[in-house]
């Protein structure tokens, strides 16, 4: 499909991050000097009703209660998916067999052959991807690597990764989508954010030895109800990891971590120095090296400010900050540039099935208990 001058969205899914895609798309273009105009054309919800009172708020043009209206419509280029997972593969399939760019949210679906299916029908295709590890836009990240990348922290030798939230952190959480046996569990939602992170800081994870807990093994049928339904999927995952690089190290998924409300954090230690984040305070990267003098060594607190591209886009002065929903502004300017050029984002649908392997080989080995292989 030519690419049209104007990028013409068809958004499907009007929840959490429904309203932040739509945000970011909003957005983009009054930040960045992309190379095509972003046009809000369709949103899909789960029915008509939630569909058409969404569009008018977030500010598309048109509504459908049928996903497959706008993976098939001739006037949309772009599909992005903010459905639960279990989805992501049929609305992907159908909207590439249709020549769209597609733009997915992670984990990008619920099982390594699920995944495998996608990337190969996106070979096939031809067709450009992205998908929604956001967190990865944080221009702090792109710091870090730029200083694991320059050898300033010496040799990788260890990584302890954790994405710890609270949101469901007692037995009163109900059922949804992301407890659905079928790609849910916090492994899935929230592991996949720390393994792509590790990914892209480290390298590839080579092999696994992970545990799994359920720590509420019922939960209500739905909100408010009074019906308990038992629950098949981990509260939380530990997993001791071995990376292709020789670096060894931790991660965890957690989200029964009471108290924690972001802790997507790492700490990387290298033979000349170190560095530690939170995405709790996602300004602040906190940096280690050898370089100090006696008595005058000790972390330094980076601060993200315009040195950081692209927080010069959002702001010309430092100190200011950026916050989650900038991510993905930043990553929807990425996805325009993307489809364009024909060129894959990072992270495409080939690497977000690496994390998608990473993920199965922590469940396999927490099955068989012993290191498992990643794929
Ligand atoms: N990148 C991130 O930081 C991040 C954060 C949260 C969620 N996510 C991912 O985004 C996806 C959605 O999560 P969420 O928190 O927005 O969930 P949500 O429940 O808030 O929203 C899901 C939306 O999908 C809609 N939907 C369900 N079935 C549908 C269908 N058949 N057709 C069309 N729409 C349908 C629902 O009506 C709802 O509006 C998940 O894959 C999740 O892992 C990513």
């Amino acid at each position: 499909m030519a690419n049209h001058p104007t990028a013409r969205i068809g958004l499907i899914g009007a929840g959490f991050m429904g309203r932040c895609h739509a945000n970011a798309f909003r957005t983009a273009g009054g930040l960045f000097d992309l190379p095509a105009a972003i046009e809000l054309a369709c949103l899909a919800d789960a029915t008509e009703e939630t569909a058409a009172a969404n569009a008018r708020q977030f500010g598309f043009s048109r509504s459908t209660g049928v996903w497959r209206d706008l993976t098939s419509d001739p006037d949309i280029d772009i599909v992005a998916i903010t459905a639960p997972n279990v989805l992501h593969e049929p609305m992907a399939l159908d909207a590439i067999s249709h020549g769209k760019t597609v733009y997915c949210e992670k984990p990008l679906s619920t099982s390594l052959e699920s995944a495998n299916r996608m990337t190969s029908a996106v070979e096939t295709a031809g067709a450009t991807t992205l998908v929604g590890f956001n967190f990865l836009r944080n221009p702090l990240l792109k710091c870090a690597r730029q200083m694991i990348d320059a050898g300033e922290l010496g040799e990788i030798t260890a990584f302890r990764g954790r994405h710890a939230e609270n949101y469901m952190a007692t037995g009163e959480e109900a059922h949804s989508f992301r407890t659905d046996p079928e790609g849910g569990g916090a492994l899935d939602d929230l592991g996949s954010h720390i393994i792509s992170l590790a990914r892209y800081l480290v390298g590839p994870i080579g092999e696994v030895s992970a545990t799994l807990k359920t720590v509420y093994p019922e939960r209500p049928a739905s909100n408010g109800s009074s019906e308990m339904r038992a629950v098949d999927v981990d509260d939380m995952a530990h997993a001791a990891i071995r990376f292709a690089n020789g670096a060894s190290g931790t991660i965890e998924a957690n989200w029964a971590a009471t108290g924690r409300t972001m802790d997507l954090s790492f700490e990387i230690t290298g033979t000349k120095g170190s560095i530690h984040f939170s995405q709790e305070h996602m300004n602040e990267l906190h940096v280690w090296t050898s370089a100090g003098s006696a008595g005058r060594s000790g972390y330094l607190k980076i601060e993200t400010g315009p040195d950081h591209e692209p927080y010069g886009s959002f702001c010309p002065a430092p100190g200011h900050h950026l916050g989650f929903n900038d991510l993905k502004v930043i990553e929807v300017a990425e996805l325009i540039e993307a489809h364009v050029t024909g060129k894959n984002g990072f992270p495409d649908f080939a690497e977000a099935t690496r994390v998608q392997a990473t993920i199965d080989a922590a469940k396999t080995s927490a099955e068989t208990r012993r290191w498992q292989a990643v794929d």
